[in-house]
């Protein structure tokens, strides 16, 4: 009967541009793989992180968490992200019940989110995803970049991590789909025909993908201190389908 977090921070970064892996570049002087992983315990909900690193700065990310005194057991990953969290599922153990799929590019994730995402699947959900409203207009276009049409805003969400799943859930998933690759293990699930429930995200729990994002993260450290990635704040408001907004 375990919560298992299984950490994802085995890709590039190419869109970031940096010389290190992602999870390795710094926010304030640590890692982004040391906020992640510390969020997670924080949140006080997480008995084991499983982080799939990548094989050639595994050794790197090892000292990086021993530097940051934060526990995780450290897996080689793969060349999508879909490979990685596959390898770190089957790391995970068998006694977890619950399993966590969190991008360290999420590092400042509040211990809310985390606690929320818990709470949900242990409370009966087979699969539970945080998500926030979307701001702006969405458009779906055809290949020539000319629009098709307009889905309605107010049933959409920009879906976050971690993304909780009853272990044997996310295990079914990624059984079923062998050669599939995703960005979104809970459409994974979705394909499974099992529901997907959700809960509030947060701002502070964005992918940092490119270096807007980074310069983000790095004021959201500066305002919110080194706790930005802990702190008690209210998630916010979610609309409903056809609320206008
Ligand atoms: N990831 C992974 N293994 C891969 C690719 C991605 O574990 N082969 C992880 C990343 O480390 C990240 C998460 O999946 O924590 C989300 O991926 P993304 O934000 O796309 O990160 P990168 O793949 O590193 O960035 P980019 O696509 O710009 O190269
Ligand atoms: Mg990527």
């Amino acid at each position: 009967m375990s919560v298992v977090a299984l950490v994802p921070a085995a890709g590039r970064g190419e869109r970031l541009g940096g010389s290190v892996p992602k999870a390795l570049v710094p926010v304030g002087g640590e890692p982004l793989l040391a906020y992640a992983v510390r969020g997670l315990h924080s949140s006080g909900c997480i008995d084991r992180v499983v982080v799939a690193a990548p094989p050639s700065h595994l050794d790197l990310m090892v000292d990086v968490l021993a530097r940051a005194g934060v526990e995780a057991v450290l897996v080689a990953g793969g060349p999508s992200r879909t490979q990685s969290v596959r390898l770190a599922l089957d790391a995970a153990g068998a006694d977890a019940t619950v399993v966590l799929v969190h991008d360290a590019a999420r590092a400042f994730t509040p211990a809310e989110v985390i606690r929320a995402v818990v709470a949900a699947v242990e409370a009966g959900a087979q699969a539970v995803i945080p998500v926030l409203p979307v701001a702006d207009t969405l458009k779906r276009v055809d290949p020539a970049g000319v629009v098709v049409d307009t889905p309605n805003r107010a049933e959409l969400r920009i879906a976050q991590t971690p993304q909780g799943f009853a272990a044997d859930v996310l295990r079914r998933a990624y059984a079923a789909y062998p050669e599939d690759s995703t960005t979104d293990d809970a459409g994974l699930v979705e394909r499974l025909g099992v529901p997907v429930s959700t809960v509030p995200g947060h701002p502070n729990a964005l992918k940092i993908t490119t270096p807007f994002d980074l310069a983000i993260a790095e004021a959201l450290l500066a305002t919110c201190g080194p706790y930005v990635a802990f702190s008690a704040t209210k998630g916010p408001h979610v609309a409903s389908p056809g609320e206008p907004r």
